[in-house]
């Protein structure tokens, strides 16, 4: 089968360039076959630009911001693109290109990506994860292949494509860059987002990342949870160890445990009855107890504590009643009445449901929200399909852009791909890659076109 199918492409390579050789000396315009050839333009020169990305190490905790900045400014200045390096925070660079559209009047649109990823052991991968290795089957191994620096560079490459065919954006089109992603995004696109810099853009509408999908259908993301992080204390009186007496710390905390335990089971029945998808719940997951009196050889054992703790990681979709589940925990998981307290937030992680403008945070993927409308109908003209709009399960720098009540997608156009952000062995089929250019091209063209001044359900004016 494999040699068989070679053969056909070998033919086809051949055939290919007799007709190239053709088109050339044929052709009445030279400089039109001399565009057909730029080697830039060659799928080589594509995914050797992808590999040189993917090659910098920008993982957490220690990114080489500067290199990879300098790498973007590169691409930039190849494009003509105008571009600026902002430090909003000292050494963590935000990286801002332009191609400028010919009505600046008109809402712009922002295409951002995160360049640094998460640590990987390397020991535990089949190639070097920053060495971008491409195998026989065209995979490209790489910490970043998906999460997310395919996106960069395929909105660089998108930008390429429609360049060379001499479109002309109606409205700007800005890239950002911005670091830090994986730590929370306080010092990248948070800051951005809250920035002059950006205000004077004058975003309509913000692309950002999504998950690859091992179907067929790319995925797309209109929300997505909120962090609350939640630690419940219980106090008791101490005792011996072999005593039974009611209201110690451990008891009063085994209660409420129990309780978030029944709630969990609620909520993971609805994913398991396929009735809501996991970005749609409330989950619940308990990270941390704490609890005990240390002993040099670990823990007393004939005395009950008098203070015992356990901390959740809890996410919230926009789409649910956040003051009721505020109740749950302060009636049920940590009630006065148990001797119990609780702490949100104590890690800055008390996310808001609800935006600037007190509107639950999400993106409308109807026909009220054009944005949406011209990326179903742009995926669909580049022949991609795309999934039911789902919530984020968990945080992505898109939250930043959308509580300042703007619109913002989160979309990697990678189908047919194992979900392999964070996970060893991460990569990414050379094919797909190319693909998802393709899908940008006709995204960005369809974006950068639209005319319409006002924009219904998400104006701004409106509020
Ligand atoms: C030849 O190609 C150039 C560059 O793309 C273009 O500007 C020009 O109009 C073309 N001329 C003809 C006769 O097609
Ligand atoms: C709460 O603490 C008080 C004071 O230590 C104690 O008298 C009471 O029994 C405790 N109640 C419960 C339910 O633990
Ligand atoms: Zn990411």
């Amino acid at each position: 089968m494999k040699l068989c199918s070679r053969t056909m492409a070998y033919c086809y390579a051949i055939l290919l360039r007799l007709c190239l050789l053709y088109s050339i000396f044929s052709s009445p315009n030279l400089s039109t076959a001399s565009i057909q050839q730029d080697p830039s333009s060659s799928d080589e020169a594509i995914i050797s630009r992808f590999q040189q990305y993917l090659q910098i190490n920008t993982a957490q905790p220690s990114p080489q911001y500067y290199q990879a900045a300098d790498f973007i400014l590169s691409q930039a200045k190849s494009l003509s693109l105008e571009s600026q390096s902002i430090e909003f925070v000292k050494t963590k660079p935000v990286i801002l290109l332009k191609w400028a559209g010919s009505d600046p009047s008109l809402p712009s649109i922002l295409l951002n990506s995160h360049t640094d990823v998460v640590p990987a052991e390397h020991d535990k991968w089949a190639h070097h994860p920053f060495s971008a290795h491409l195998d026989s089957d065209g995979n490209v191994y790489a910490r970043g292949s998906q999460d997310m620096k395919c996106v960069g560079m395929q909105y660089l490459e998108a930008i390429r494509r429609l360049k060379a065919s001499g479109f002309q954006p109606l409205r700007s089109v800005y890239l950002s860059f911005v670091p830090d992603e994986e730590i929370g995004g306080h010092d990248g696109a948070e800051k951005l987002a809250q920035s002059d810099v950006f205000e004077k853009l004058n975003v309509g509408i913000v692309l950002d990342e999504g998950l690859a999908s091992p179907d067929e259908n790319y995925r797309a993301f209109y929300a997505e949870r909120s962090p609350w992080w939640l630690v419940i204390k219980a106090i008791g009186a101490p005792g011996h160890g072999a005593k039974l007496y009611d209201n110690t710390a451990m008891e009063n905390l085994l209660k409420s445990i129990e309780s978030v335990r029944r709630f969990r089971a609620s909520q993971f029945d609805l994913v398991k009855a396929g009735l809501k998808a996991q970005g749609e719940v409330v989950s619940v997951n308990m990270v941390f107890l704490k609890a005990g009196t240390p002993s040099p050889t670990g823990f007393v054992m004939n005395l009950q504590p008098s203070e015992a703790e356990a901390g959740f990681d809890i996410r919230i979709p926009p789409t649910a009643d956040s003051e009721s589940l505020e109740r749950r925990i302060a009636e049920e998981w940590a009630p006065a009445s148990r001797n119990m307290t609780f702490r949100l937030g104590q890690f800055k992680q008390k996310v808001s449901v609800l935006d600037k403008y007190g509107r639950p945070v999400l993106t409308a993927t109807d026909s009220s929200n054009p944005w949406w409308n011209l990326l179903e109908e742009a995926v669909k003209k580049a022949n991609g399909k795309l999934g039911k709009p789902e919530i984020f399960p968990a945080s992505t720098d898109a939250r930043y852009f959308r509580d300042l009540g703007l619109p913002a997608i989160g979309f990697s156009p990678m189908a047919n791909t194992p979900i392999l952000l964070h996970d060893h062995n991460e990569f990414l089929n050379k094919a797909e890659y190319l693909k998802g250019i393709e899908v940008y091209e006709s995204i960005i063209k369809a974006y950068a076109s639209y005319s319409e001044h006002s924009i219904s359900g998400d104006s701004k004016d409106e509020l």
